[in-house]
């Protein structure tokens, strides 16, 4: 099938390098020509394990194009997907903008039926606002083309982008109930029929549900992570392990496993934009989201958690430590830095007269930018912050290690290296990595997130 895709994010191109490996003809379109450079010449610009790859063989099979040209983009997909970002307003509700401006060049260039989806993180109401756009362009050249709009968010994580979309759990699809919009449903069942596997992963729906899908599926991992944090706090003060109780409450099948990881706070460009998003569209149609404030609230409260066990065991006036960071990414196997914990500790560390080396595997790029700009007024302190290539070397000589984000090669470290290396063998882990007897074992004092301490 023909198909375009508009934006070049994350999600525009994973979704474009999928739809193109299972052999569709695949045009990505994106207003930045720089973006597109890249692509054109071999490169990805952003992290993501797998991407680059099946981009190259898709390029070279033919089956994907990058390109800035808006009006070639809409004359060549008979499906065209909005994937374009939706940045979090002043006040937090989504800043519809890109997504408003694709359908204008949709409808300022279409001559025959196309059926548009929503892959972009959207407000319930937005397809609708969508269709009135393309509508009023078609309308002021006089077009009859027809059209319908599809919701179809996307539920993929950075880091595992490539395999979450090639391997859905759900595909979810809001479709209007009428003539076109049965006819869009049957272009999309066909387009999405190669990723059912062994069953089917479709879930019809009217097109308001699927977009109301997309927040309140963030929005309830997001409860659980703040619960877990909550809880982990608590367990911090009574002297439970917080790790026995995960395992203890995950073995429930009602309560399941996954997303229970206590921490030092969640991150990323979605959760936190997404919650915001979600207690402003309710606040809009009058309603008080209680428990989602909430999980905001504890949310920016465990970013500094690890601060506050820094500050306990060395007091409030950091001047002349060192502190060595292992991560700075919001999450591992990947190298953005939106709403990542490290910015909430580094910022903390430095304000209170300490330095800082971090190391991450693939962030350290991304970093030195959004510190940049994080600090741009106080470049004296910004100095107090270096970064190293090695892990290793962050340790030598530093008060002690924190470690803010779970890359694998943080996770089973030289412990007795490091009790060389270090001033003091002290770890703050904002992760719960390691085992707390097996530190005390070697040794290292060790404070976790709701683990026991032990002497
Ligand atoms: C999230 C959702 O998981 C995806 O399903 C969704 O498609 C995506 O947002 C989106 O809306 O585009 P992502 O932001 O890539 O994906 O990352 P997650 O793996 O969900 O992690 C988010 C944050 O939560 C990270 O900072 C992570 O460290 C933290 N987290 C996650 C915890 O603190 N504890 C956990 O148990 C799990």
């Amino acid at each position: 099938m023909k198909i375009t895709i508009i934006g070049t994010g994350y999600v525009g191109l994973v979704t474009g390098a999928c739809l193109a490996e299972i052999g569709n003809d695949v045009f990505c379109v994106d207003v930045d020509a720089r973006k597109i450079e890249i692509l054109n010449s071999g490169g990805v610009p952003i992290h993501e394990p797998g991407l680059q790859e099946l981009i190259a063989r898709n390029r070279a099979a033919g089956r994907i194009q990058f390109s800035t040209d808006v009006e070639a983009s809409v004359a060549h997909g008979d499906i065209q997907f909005i994937a374009v970002g939706t940045p979090p307003d002043e006040d937090g509700s989504a800043d519809l903008s890109h997504v408003l401006d694709a359908a204008y060049s949709i409808g300022k260039h279409m001559t025959g039926f196309k059926v548009v989806v929503d892959k972009s993180t959207v407000p319930v109401g937005t397809a609708q606002r969508v269709g009135e756009v393309i509508r009023e362009q078609l309308d002021a050249r006089g077009v009859a083309a027809n059209f319908s709009i599809v919701s179809n968010p996307e539920f993929l994580k950075e880091g595992a982008a490539v395999d979450d979309f090639m391997r859905p759990d759900r595909i979810v699809i809001g479709c209007d109930d009428d003539r076109h919009g049965a006819k869009a449903r049957e272009m999309i069942k066909r387009l999405y029929a190669p990723f059912n596997r062994n069953h089917e992963r479709m879930l019809y729906m009217d097109v308001r549900s699927a977009e109301f899908t997309k927040y309140a599926a963030n929005a309830m991992l997001a409860t659980r992570i703040s619960f877990m944090n909550e809880m982990a706090n608590l367990a911090d003060r009574v002297g439970a392990d917080i790790e026995a109780v995960r395992r203890g409450i995950g073995s429930d099948p009602r309560i399941g496993y996954d997303f229970l990881y206590a921490g030092c706070g969640y991150g990323g460009s979605c959760f936190p934009k997404d919650v915001q998003a979600l207690i402003r569209t309710a606040a809009e149609s009058g309603q008080h989201l209680h428990i989602l404030e909430s999980v905001e609230r504890v949310n920016e409260q465990q970013k500094q958690v690890l601060v506050g066990k820094i500050v306990k065991r060395l007091g409030e006036d950091l001047t002349g430590r060192r502190f060595a960071v292992w991560g700075l990414a919001f999450k591992p196997n990947t190298d953005d830095m939106r709403a990542a914990s490290s910015r909430v500790l580094v910022a903390a560390l430095l304000a209170r007269g300490a330095s800082v080396v971090a190391h991450d595997p693939v962030a350290m790029g991304e970093a030195r930018r959004v510190f940049a700009i994080d600090f741009a007024d106080q470049p004296e302190v910004l100095e107090r912050l270096s970064y190293v290539d090695e892990p290793r070397q962050a340790v030598a000589g530093a008060d002690a290690l924190v470690i803010v984000t779970e890359w694998k090669a943080f996770k089973s470290p030289d412990f007795s290296y490091l009790k060389t290396q270090l001033k003091t063998p002290l770890i703050f882990d904002g992760r719960n990595l390691y085992d707390p007897p097996t530190l005390a074992e070697q040794g290292i004092e060790y404070y976790g997130i709701g683990r026991p301490e032990i002497a």
